[in-house]
């Protein structure tokens, strides 16, 4: 293999593009060339965290105003920051995260027409200048991810939002790729999902100089 650092590699689409499954596919492939990670998840990953993804994504009667919500993002990230993921880079071991701060560019900044520098301003405060290595986007149209995501079963808060939401989240994901080729891979999703992890095998093996793949 060539490339021994530690990577932090987040996984973002709009809901329903199929993230879950193709996340468990790149464990498998991290697991077929003897790669430690640990996988972890936004907002959530630490205990306290996981409190604050309770109170983002719970039905309530009284729900946070957009600024709230960008603000809880940002403490989840803090602490999930700060508890898990440095201190996994730190030993050694590839972090695999569901989601992370081009969510919260694509959601509260496309969805919820938040102002991107405030989110900018944010990151720097909670991150200073440190960024996922790499970004895998699973893009779909939102009509078919959402009707995916509704077969799931009930949804939460945020899925609840209407089509137009989710196509200025989805739209934001795309202009997030367009912008930073070398840290964001965008995948196109909506062909079944052997075909997308074969594709994301294809990518990534080329990146990391990995030789094996799942059997
Ligand atoms: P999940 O359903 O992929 O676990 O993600 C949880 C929800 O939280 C999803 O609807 C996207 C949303 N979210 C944001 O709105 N902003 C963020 O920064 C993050 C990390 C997630």
């Amino acid at each position: 293999m060539t490339h021994r650092k530690a990577q932090f590699i987040t996984l973002e689409g709009v809901e329903g593009a199929g993230k879950s499954t193709q996340k468990e596919a790149l464990c498998r492939l991290l697991e077929a060339n003897n790669i430690a990670y640990i996988e972890t998840r936004e907002p959530g990953g630490t205990p306290y965290a996981e409190s604050i993804r309770e109170l983002l994504l719970n039905h309530s009667d009284e729900a946070p105003c957009a600024k709230t919500e960008l603000l809880l993002m940002f403490a989840a990230r803090s602490q999930h920051l700060e508890h898990t993921i440095l201190p996994a880079l730190l030993k050694g071991l590839w972090v695999v995260c569901d989601r992370f701060t081009d969510a919260t560019y694509a959601y509260q900044g496309g969805g919820r027409e938040l102002p991107m520098d405030w989110i900018k301003t944010l990151e720097t405060l909670v991150q200073g200048d440190y960024r996922p290595d790499l970004t895998l986007v699973f893009d779909v149209p939102v009509d078919i991810g959402l009707a995916r995501a509704g077969r799931r079963g009930a949804l939460d808060r945020i899925e609840s939002e209407d089509i137009a939401f989710f196509e200025r989240v989805r739209t934001t994901y795309q202009q997030i790729a367009a912008r930073d080729t070398e840290r964001v891979l965008m995948l196109e999703a909506t062909a079944d999902a052997d075909h997308v992890t074969q594709a994301m095998y294809q990518m990534l093996s080329a990146r990391w100089g990995l030789s094996c793949l799942p059997g």
